[in-house]
């Protein structure tokens, strides 16, 4: 049986995940909204695998006899700037994610419970790899800026992700 607080927490994890899938979709929006079709697919993608997040936690917290409380989701921006704010803002939010995850790895210590720990792993996992991901999608826009051909070809390539 999980505890009580760590409850809480992977349930509070959950409403995270699926805002994320929210904010992706919203900056997909703004991206379709400058016609960066690739970008936008990309986030479309991010956001499914977002969503494939909070339902992992979902399935691990009723598999251990917890209870799920989803909460209310916040509404996210509806305006983000250019192409390379947008991945920026990405990478930020990706890193406080990474900071929630360690926190929650750290609690599970904490009480002892070695289920969590070990689910928690995934995400610790996932986070590095989301985090080099987003980083190199913001170092080649950085390179070759939001102006001009080459952001065309970028996204382009963006549009080819596969489905998660
Ligand atoms: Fe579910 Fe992008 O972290």
């Amino acid at each position: 049986m999980i505890s009580k607080t760590m409850q809480a927490a992977l349930n509070a994890q959950i409403n995270l995940e699926q805002y994320s899938a929210q904010l992706y979709l919203a900056m997909g929006a703004h991206c379709t909204g400058k016609s960066f079709k690739g970008f936008a697919h990309w986030l479309k993608v991010q956001a499914t695998e977002e969503t494939a997040h909070a339902i992992r936690l979902m399935d691990f917290i009723l598999d251990r006899g917890g209870r799920l409380e989803l909460q209310a989701l916040a509404a996210p921006p509806t305006d983000f700037g250019g192409v390379i704010q947008v991945f920026e803002a990405i990478l930020a939010h990706e890193k406080a994610i990474t900071g929630k995850i360690n926190a929650l790895f750290q609690q599970a210590r904490q009480e002892q419970d070695h289920a969590s720990e070990i689910a928690l792993q995934w995400y610790v996992t996932e986070q590095v790899e989301e985090e080099a991901r987003v980083g190199e999608i913001v170092d080649h826009l950085h390179a070759v800026g939001d102006q001009g051909g080459a952001i065309w070809y970028l996204d382009s390539r963006m549009g080819k992700r596969g489905r998660a």
